[in-house]
């Protein structure tokens, strides 16, 4: 329990230094706090613009008004042998004091609406190829199925660099919000509705991303990684992912054994073997992701025993039950974790 309530500070104080725009400063910071000041798409972009607009225009009411206070503060106050100078009544100045907010308001919430327009995914034609995926919100990871290329990974997923991306969000259970602030903005995976949202990435990189509304224990951990790559890198990927899982040996294949006896296929599903759960993650390719937990964990395989051992003690509420595996177990498991590459 401590250690989520930790995590949440953690994570609010980054939050705090990323408004500050002290993600700006280091590229250090900007892997670990991904920030919406570092836009590498031009839907990004045309969100942090907007927030700079804007925090320009609050800076000069900030300045013209904190300043109109002090001077009146100091000039007319009470000095020896002169009363405090009270004022009632001047339309002129109350007219300037309606109108100019007005006016401002106005323009503020021109260029919301022309900024609102820009993130819409234009009906006619978003460009030249682009690449749609249905991304599902789960308890607590991400599902990405690839309709196009027939293939579904999870909490991790890749994107050509320069091609419109199309997300077609989708939640069976809770509400959940996909954010990865250097792309777009955060859009709600509403139950029984399907929300979508587009970006352009106009970088390689990886760029990280997490759910950004509360849905239960372990919201924390539904990070999202996605990999922005050139086009001949992302078609190999495609190629890989569509591959079914790579035959195992020695341990692994022990461990694939273990893996179907334990009924791990009720939930999970591994392309190409008679698992073909659906209430977790589909682990086909497992053993090149990244992390493990929707990021709790980096994917090596001393984490990886240590998840299956028990992994209530590494993700806490999470839905996948201590399977009670003994130490024999956990290693052929481990083993054929690693080997689905
Ligand atoms: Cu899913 Cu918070």
């Amino acid at each position: 329990m401590n250690r989520i309530v930790l995590t949440i500070w953690a994570k609010r104080l980054s939050g705090v230094a990323a408004a500050l725009g002290l993600a700006f400063v280091p590229d250090l910071v900007r892997a670990e706090a991904p920030s919406p000041f570092n836009p590498a798409s031009p839907q990004a972009a045309s969100i942090a613009n907007l927030f700079w607009i804007i925090v320009v225009i609050a800076a000069l009411i900030f300045v013209g008004v904190g300043g109109a206070i002090l001077y009146a503060t100091f000039a007319y106050r009470e000095r020896p042998g002169r009363a405090a100078a009270q004022f009632t009544g001047n339309l002129p100045v109350e007219i300037a004091w309606t109108a100019v907010p007005l006016l401002l308001l106005a323009v503020i919430f021109y260029l919301t609406v022309r900024t609102m327009i820009d993130l819409q995914i234009p009906t006619t034609d978003p460009g030249s190829d682009p690449v749609e995926i249905t991304v599902g919100g789960h308890q607590w990871w991400w599902s990405f199925e690839y309709p196009q290329a027939r293939f579904t990974t999870a909490n991790e997923f890749h994107v050509p660099v320069g091609e419109p991306v199309i997300l077609h969000l989708r939640s069976d259970n809770v509400l959940h919000s996909f954010w990865i602030p250097e792309m777009n903005g955060k859009l709600d995976l509403i139950p029984g509705h399907d929300r979508t949202m587009w970006f352009t990435p106009t970088q390689t990189g990886t760029f990280l991303g997490q759910c950004a509304e509360y849905c239960g224990i372990e919201h924390t951990w539904m990070h999202i990684r996605m990999v922005v790559q050139t086009p001949a890198e992302y078609a190999s990927w495609v190629r890989d992912q569509q591959r079914p899982a790579s035959t195992p040996t020695g341990l692994a294949l022990e461990g694939e054994r273990i893996f179907m006896q334990q009924n791990c296929q009720n939930c999970h599903a591994v392309a190409g073997t008679a698992a073909e759960g659906i209430a977790g993650p589909n682990l086909t390719h497992m053993g090149s992701r990244a992390t493990i937990g929707a990021g709790v964990l980096t994917n090596t395989p001393d984490n990886m025993e240590r998840w299956l051992r028990n992994p209530q003690e590494v993700k806490p509420g999470n839905l996948m039950p201590d399977m009670k595996l003994t130490p024999d177990q956990v290693r052929a498991l481990t083993a054929y974790m690693e080997s689905l590459r």
